[in-house]
Order: C-alpha cells, then structure tokens, then sequence
C-alpha cells in the first residue's frame, strides 16, 4: 500500500530503542552469569549429559523430514476432484456464454455447467444435460473466470478507515516477518464485497508497505462468510502438495524512508534498508543452518547425543523457510537501484523474488527481470506523483509484454479501489497490452503466481466455479459485471433492470490506439507553433457552434489558431482556399475535436513531489482568515505532471493553495500547457474562486472542529467589514466559494446557508455523500465537482457512497446527473492517474443516455459545465483537443491540441513512450 495519510503514527515510538536497549542489556547480563553459574555447578558436581526427552527429540526429527517437503502446484487436482464429485448436489448451467478464459481466448456458445463448487463441464451445449438443472440463460454475454487480485489490503485496511481498524503493517520494526495479514483480518469488511461486484473473486491480501519486510499475506476467496478461516484458501485443500504455499511481502524505497526517518535507529537511507534486510536474512541464515546441523546429527546416531532440542525462532522461521523455497516473495519496489539490491540480497542468501509489485521502472531492466524469472504485479498507469516513480512510463506494461515477461495487475486496493480492477486491464490495454495478455493480466498470470492455477484463473472442468458475467466485453469502458459466482455460489447478482439494461448494451470492445509505427502524422503536416492546418477524416465535433450532429466523414479547417469551420459546403470551400495557400492538410482515421477538459484538482501546478518540500510552493496554516492568498503567486510550470495532464488533452485547470485546514485561498485557473507564467495565456483567469476544507480535512489547531469552521464561514460572509475582501466578495456573489467536502452534513449546512444568503455561489468539491441531497442541490443551485469521480467508502465522511452496479443500479453521480445537479469531474489526490482519466469517467457516467445525448453530455461534464462553474470563458474553437478515434472510449489518442492561436502539440509526441 501507499502510506496511510489518514493516520498518525502511534505514539511511543520515542523511548522504543532505550527501552529495548535497556533490557538487552540485561539480558546478556544475566545469561552471561547464568552461564558462568552453572559450568562451575557442573565443575563441582559433574553429573550425567544433559538428553532430549522423547517429545522434543520427535518433535525435532518431524522438523527435519518436514525440511525436506516443499508446497507445488497439483495440476491432477481438477481430474481427482472431477471423480469424487458429490453427484448429488444441484447442477447449474450458463447457457450460451461468450466465454472469454483466463489466456483471453474467446469461446462462442459456450454452456457451463457446474455442481457444487466446482465446474464440471465446459463447451458445446449438451444434449443430456439434467432436467433438474438450473438454467441461467447469459444471452452470449461474456463471462469470465473469477478475476484474481495478487495485491490487494482488503479486510486489513477496513473501509471505513478509521484510527483502530488500519492493520496493514507493524511499522514499529523495521522488520517484522513475524506479523501475519491474517491477525489483522477483519470478514466485516464491507469492501470484500464491494470489491467482488468489480468481478474480484479472489485476492492476496498483503501486509504493508511501511517496512522492509512486513510479513505473511494470504489468499482470500470473496465470500459471505464471518471466519476469516473460512475465506481463506489453501493451495494443499484437495490436493497432494505437503506443504501449502506462503507469501511474503517485502518493500524498499521512499515508504520506509518517510516512516523510519524519525525513529531512533532508522532506516533512514537505502543503505540501512539493505543492512536491515541482510540482518535479517543473516539471522535466517544461521537459523537455518542450525537446524540442519541438528538433523544430520539426529540422522547419524538416531538422536543419541543430542543435547539441545531442535533449534527454532517464531522470529525468524518465516524467513528460514523463505530460503527453504516455501514461501514466495512479493517485492514493492519502484527504481532500478533498489531492485537490484534486492536481487543481490536473494543472491546473496538464496532466495527468489517471485514478484516485482508497483516496479513503475521495469522497462528499464527488462533482460534483468526476465532471466530471473521473475515477473511484474503493477498498474496500469500509475507514476509521476513522487520521486520512484517519476519515471513511469505509460508503456511500460506493453516493452515487459514484448520481452516476455509475465504481467500481472493489481490494484493495491485501496489505493485505487479493488471495485475497478478490470479497468486496470483496460487502460493497460488502451496502453498497447495486447488482449489476450490483458485479460490474462487478472486471472491467469496472477493465478499462477499464487501456485493456485490448478483451480482458479480459468473456466475449466474441475476448477472453482468462480464466473463473472459480464454486461459487456470486459475491457470495453465501463464493463460491469452482471452476477459474480464464488465457489458455485451466487454472491452478487445485478437487478432486472441492470441485465435488460445490458442488452442494449455494446458488445464490442475497444481497439488499442495506433502504436509509434502507426505514424498518424507520417508527412510531418503537424507541428507545433502552427497556426494553420486543414484537418480531412473529422467524424464528430463537440465544439460549441460547430457541432456535428451526426457521425459523418468530413473536414475541418484551423486557420490562425481558430476552428473555423466543420464540415458544411462552405468548409470545402474554405478548405481549398487554405490548400491553394498552402496550408498542410491532415488525414486523420476518425478524427474527433472535443474543446480543451477542465478539472480542478489539488495541487497541480503548485507540488510535484508529494513528499519532496524543495518541488512544492508549500503549505499554509489554514488558519488566516485575514491573507488569503491567491494560487497564482505560487504557480510553477512545465513540470513533469502538467505536461502529462496536458498530453491527455487537459487544457485549463484550476487550482487551490495548498494548506493544512480550513482556508485554502483564492484557486486560480492556468493552462498546463504554459511554459512559464509569462508564456501567452498562462493564467487563464487569477481568482476564480475562495477554497475552503469543511469538515475532518478542514480541521487544523486553529480550527479543530467542523462547528468552529462553519461558524467562522458565517461570521465571515455577513459580517459587515470582514477581514479581507474576498469574503465579501463571496458574500454578493462575485467570488463563488469552493467547499471540500464529502459529508452530506457539511452539504446541507452549506445548502440552508445559500437559502438564508442567496447570492452565494457555492461548488462542492468531492461530494461523496452528495447523491444524499441530490434534489436539494438542484434546487438550490449548488454545483459539485466530483472528487474522485468514484467515490469509495474509505473514510467515514464517505461511508454511505453507493457502489454503484452491479450492487445497487445508480452511483452517487448517477444519482446527481438524474437529479440535474451541475456536475463537473476533478481529483483531490495527488495522482494523475485521476486527473488524466476525467473524459473515461464522464463517458462512463453518461452511459445510460441515449446515444446522441451521451458525448454531449459526457463533454459538458469535463468542459462547459467546469467553465460555467467558474465563469471561465466557453472558448472552445480556439481551446480544443482533436482525437484519432473516439476518446469516449478507450483507444483513442491526441492528434493535435490547440491554444493561443496555435497547435502545442502533435502526436506522436503528444504519446512519447517514455514520457521522460
Ligand atoms: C446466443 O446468444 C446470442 C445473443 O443473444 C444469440 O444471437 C444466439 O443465437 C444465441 N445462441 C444460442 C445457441 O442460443
Ligand atoms: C529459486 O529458483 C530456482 C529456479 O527456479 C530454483 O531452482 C531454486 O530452488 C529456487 N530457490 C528457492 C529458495 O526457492
Ligand atoms: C439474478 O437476477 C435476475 C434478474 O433479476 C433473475 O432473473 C435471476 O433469477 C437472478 N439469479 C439469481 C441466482 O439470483
Ligand atoms: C473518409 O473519406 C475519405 C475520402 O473519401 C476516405 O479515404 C476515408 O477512408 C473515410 N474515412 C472514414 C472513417 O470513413
Ligand atoms: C501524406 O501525404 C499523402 C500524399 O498527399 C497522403 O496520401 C497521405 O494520406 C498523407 N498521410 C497523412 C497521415 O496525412
Ligand atoms: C460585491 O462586493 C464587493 C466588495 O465589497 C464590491 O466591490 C462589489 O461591487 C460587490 N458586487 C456586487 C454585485 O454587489
């Protein structure tokens, strides 16, 4: 996981090292005198060598044969498993599927029967099949096995989080193999079923990643149960391997760096890392051959002799039997310096790293990766946000694809929650990760990694009956499953609706964009700095007073860094002309121009690096009710994050000072396209807004309650000479203000306080609970900005949000567009992924609108509604992003983008594969 930011740390970390200092010491004080004490017993009264008792000597000798016994994978589990079938228990069949199995390979017509727990036959329709079976007809849907998360916190970091319910790692050691997921494990989390309505059947929950070695994880199956031992599942149930295979996480890098800094003893630097790690494994080590040494004494003489019992550790035997080959190793690890010390740390003591998780830098140690054998468990498009992973690249998944290297992709919910893993296949699939391997990215790599793909990852005879039917192809935008069946089980089933629903539905999935040798702009028509360019192939145009309304095959025409036309007779003619001129012409495939997006988040253009103060403008109090200062004195461009914002065709954001609580200040609206704050245009309009945190984030030692925040914005905005301007301002309506907040009690004191001043202008930013109040907001004209987009039930202020299908039929934002609230789409994290991510989000929140009412609708979402909000200037034919294929769908890309009277950018570069 990502550090925890809603925690403190627990106190008592301070006096840690004295104490255990203090009892170390005598301890080694005492054993020492012990010692002495009883050789000169010995010397004095020399009596008979101390032996064994019985019990230890068997227990030992059950040790050494257990030694030599190592979990494997029986792949005859299915067939035994097919012959001792309880014949008796009810059969089911999914009639007619369009069965897409765990290698991508797509089954037309596919019936699936099962009995019990497991699938008992897979193909062709059979004649003969039971009258008594119960026929689930899936009219060709696709369907699926159970997806497979390999890196998930579910059930250890519950929803919501809250101070006593996060048990991911015990962070007061820098080294814990002793700790174990399952201690922490908690059935009642209500995200275990969330996350499977995603198609989430199975997941390897993993503790940390705030130390080196955080300890045991272990695989869960999603299931309605309140025994963690009953969701737990063991790859020796049924099968022949001794030994049940166990998995280890391990972590390096920035998490332990920013965790250990202050505690005495550290690590504070990669090199304590290593040390720390070695130590470890030193211990283990020694252990290990102690053991070994005991066992060859044991087998010469049948034990005679042996005076100590067989050595053990509860400490250090997860690591013992580490370099015994019994447990895997699960390594979150970004750089390729840190990798390769840890590769040199196995080296050194014997160990294989099974899996390579977060690892946003694999592309740059491919051949490294693969002769070991190892393989990545990482996302799809994550990176930029801190130092390790500054390097991502969006192509990442597709050159470990090309090397051969298995992938694997997780969502480490819930960083990014386990309810949305598909789209991690789906965006990597965007990304260029062909099909077949992006479906095999969540079931069948990961299931082999696991050393359980002799029953989970495919739709096989004898496997689990774990199926997703899907309510369309489960890469396309969107794709939500149906009904999820863990263990023949139905645990998740959508309503009437949501299946007729899905026959309307598009079937089809969505191509791949053109890869760099599918040279879009092959006769350089394109560059940037032009102001002139005749665009032919424009399909659809959502440019305010030049839409198309329909789809159609025709021209567009820039001519001074202005859309001048769209494909009408007179654009011909002004087409010719610029050509006679001899203004470049453009062939695109299917192009689409869409205006610039706008979305406000936290902090773009004032931090790069969260953790990195020297990157940032900094942070204020909170607490100033006097200086409220304005984002645009702090604005710094051309940094790493605006420019892949940009690149994904945002054009304008706006964003907030960053402070600790409470007041923010003034947001300002700029263009990441900017070189510098000179540059033409950079700030797009100064103050657009007043941005306050109400609620558990707005609180800060000046304002440490919700009522003493709210009571100060009353006083603030009636009083008749308020501390500073902007609060007038805001009072009449000239400055609309911007509230943070998730908690539908912060929204109605919001809403009744509009009612009671109408002439504020109030905008939610995030709105979790906001579908609570969805009418009252209309009503009162209060817009929001959904932040995120999807709303999860990680904090308390959030707990209500709706899953969304299949669970219940609307989301919170489905629920706000019905209601008419005005809507926009931001981020309030510092990952990009969100931000870059804005038109999917609105496209999928507009996918129940009739076909011509959904781009309108989805655009208006990411630009008009975001302009208005803000009062920002519709400008869209001199602000625009035009597309080779439809960007409402996966598989399109930037063409070309337009500001400032000129082009900025031109694929490819718009999509350079390493992006730095
Ligand atoms: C399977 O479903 C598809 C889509 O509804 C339909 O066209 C096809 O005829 C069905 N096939 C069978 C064998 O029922
Ligand atoms: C590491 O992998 C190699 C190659 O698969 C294998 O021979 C060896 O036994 C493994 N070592 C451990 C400790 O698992
Ligand atoms: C799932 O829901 C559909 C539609 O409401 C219904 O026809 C079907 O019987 C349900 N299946 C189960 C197993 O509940
Ligand atoms: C658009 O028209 C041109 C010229 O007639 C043709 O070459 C191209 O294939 C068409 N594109 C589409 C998407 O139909
Ligand atoms: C490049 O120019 C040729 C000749 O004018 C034209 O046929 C082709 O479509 C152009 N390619 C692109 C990508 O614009
Ligand atoms: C709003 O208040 C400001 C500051 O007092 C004032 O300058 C402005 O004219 C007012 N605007 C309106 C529309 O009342």
């Amino acid at each position: 996981m990502e550090k925890a930011r809603l925690l403190p740390r627990p106190n008592g970390h301070h006096t840690r090292k004295s104490k255990i200092g203090f009892s170390w010491k005598s301890i080694v004080l005492a054993t020492v005198l012990a010692t002495l004490l009883l050789a000169w017993l010995r010397g004095v009264h020399p009596g008979p060598r101390p032996t064994l008792t019985a019990t230890q000597l068997s227990d030992g000798l059950r040790q050494c044969a257990n030694n030599h016994q190592h979990p494997f994978v029986d792949y005859s589990l299915a067939s035994t498993r097919l012959s001792i079938r309880d014949s008796k228990s009810p059969v089911k069949v999914f009639r007619n599927a369009t069965l897409i199995d765990g290698d991508g390979s797509i089954h037309h017509e596919v019936d699936i029967e099962i009995q019990g727990d497991i699938i008992t036959y897979v193909g062709k329709p059979r004649a003969e099949t039971s009258t008594e079976a119960v026929i689930v007809g899936v009219g060709g849907r696709y369907l699926s096995p159970g997806l497979v998360d390999m890196h998930s916190h579910v059930g250890i970091r519950q929803e919501p989080q809250i101070l006593m319910n996060a048990d991911v790692t015990e962070s007061t050691l820098p080294v814990t193999p002793w700790a174990r997921a399952i201690d922490g494990f908690k059935p009642s989390d209500a995200a275990i079923k969330i996350v499977a309505s995603g198609g989430t059947t199975t997941s390897l929950v993993l503790a940390g990643a705030s130390n080196l070695i955080s300890g045991e994880g272990m695989v869960i199956k999603h299931r309605d149960t309140n025994s963690v031992w009953e969701m737990e599942i063991d790859s020796t149930s049924g099968g022949t391997s001794p030994k049940r295979q166990r998995y280890l996480k391990m972590a390096c890098g920035e998490n332990i760096k920013q965790i250990f800094e202050k505690i005495p003893g550290g690590p504070i630097s990669r090199l304590g890392e290593s040390g720390y790690v070695r130590f470890a494994f030193e211990e283990a080590r020694n252990l290990l051959q102690g053991q070994d040494a005991w066992c060859e004494r044991a087998a010469v003489a049948g034990g005679v002799g042996l005076d100590t019992p067989y050595p053990t550790s509860l400490h250090w035997q997860t690591l013992v039997d580490t370099l015994r080959g019994d447990v895997s190793v699960h390594l979150h690890c970004y750089q390729t310096q840190d990798v390769f010390s840890q590769f040199d740390h196995a080296d050194e003591f014997g160990y294989n790293i099974t899996a390579l998780h977060h690892i946003t830098q694999a592309h740059e140690m491919l051949d490294e990766i693969k002769n070991r054998g190892s393989m990545l468990a990482t996302f799809s498009d994550e990176g930029g946000f801190k130092n390790e992973n500054y390097h991502a690249s969006w192509y990442m998944l597709k050159l470990a694809a090309e090397a051969g290297i298995p992938i694997a992709l997780t969502t480490d919910h819930p960083a990014k929650h386990g309810q949305f893993f598909a789209q991690e296949a789906q965006i990597g699939h965007h990304f260029q990760l062909e099909e077949k391997l992006a479906i095999s990215s969540i079931t069948s790599v990961p299931a082999r990694a696991l050393g359980l793909d002799n029953r989970i990852g495919w739709v096989r005879p004898g496997y689990d009956a774990d199926l997703v039917v899907w309510d369309s192809h489960p890469l396309a935008l969107g794709a939500t499953p149906l009904q999820v069946v863990v263990d023949g089980k139905t645990y998740i089933n959508a309503s009437q609706n949501l299946w007729e629903e899905s026959v309307k539905r598009k079937q089809a999935f969505a191509p791949a964009p053109p890869s760099r040798s599918q040279k879009v702009n092959d006769n350089k028509t394109c560059s940037p700095g032009q102001k002139d360019i005749v665009l032919r192939g424009v399909i659809k145009s959502y440019i305010n007073g030049l839409r198309t309304s329909a789809l159609s095959n025709t021209t567009a025409v820039v001519r001074g860094g202005v859309l001048q036309c769209v494909g009408d007779s007179i654009c011909e003619a002004i087409a010719s002309e610029a050509i006679d001129k001899g203004v470049p012409e453009l062939h695109l495939k299917a192009g689409y121009i869409l205006p610039g997006i706008v979305s406000a988040t936290r902090s773009h253009g004032l931090s790069e690096l969260v953790s990195e103060p020297s990157t940032k403008d900094g942070e204020l109090s909170g607490a100033d009710v006097s200086r409220v200062i304005s984002a645009a004195d702090g604005l710094r461009f051309g940094d790493r994050r605006l420019a892949i914002t940009h690149r994904r065709g945002l054009t304008t954001l706006i964003t907030a000072p960053i402070s600790n609580g409470f007041i923010h200040g003034l947001s300002t609206a700029f263009r990441p396209g900017a070189a510098h704050s000179l540059s033409p245009g950079a700030i797009v309009k100064r103050d657009v807004s007043l941005f306050l945190s109400i609620g558990h984030e707005g609180k800060n030692t000046a304002f440490p309650s919700e009522s003493s925040q709210f009571n100060e914005l009353r006083t603030l905005l009636t009083s008749q000479s308020p501390p500073h301007e902007s609060w007038a301002l805001a009072a009449n309506g000239t400055l609309p203000i911007t509230v943070r907040t998730d908690s539908k009690d912060v929204i109605a004191k919001l809403i009744a306080l509009k009612r009671e001043l109408p002439a504020l202008r109030v905008v939610i930013h995030g709105g979790g609970e906001a579908h609570l109040l969805a009418r009252e907001l209309a009503a009162a004209r209060v817009a929001v900005v959904l932040a995120p987009f999807r709303c999860s039930r990680l904090t308390w202020e959030t707990r209500s949000c709706p899953p969304g299908p299949p669970l219940t039929d609307a989301a919170g934002p489905d629920v706000l567009l019905a209601a008419g609230v005005k809507l926009g789409i931001g981020i309030w994290d510092h990952r990009d992924r969100w931000a870059t991510n804005a038109l999917w989000e609105a496209s999928w929140l507009a996918r129940g609108l009739p076909a011509g009412r959904r781009g309108e609708v989805a655009v208006d979402l990411v630009a008009r509604n975001m302009r208005e909000m803000y009062g920002l200037e519709v400008r869209d034919e001199r602000e625009f992003v035009v597309y080779e294929g439809d960007p409402l769908e996966y598989g399109a890309s930037v063409a070309l983008i337009v500001e400032e009277g000129e082009v900025q950018r031109c694929w490819p570069d718009v999509e350079e594969e390493y992006v730095y």
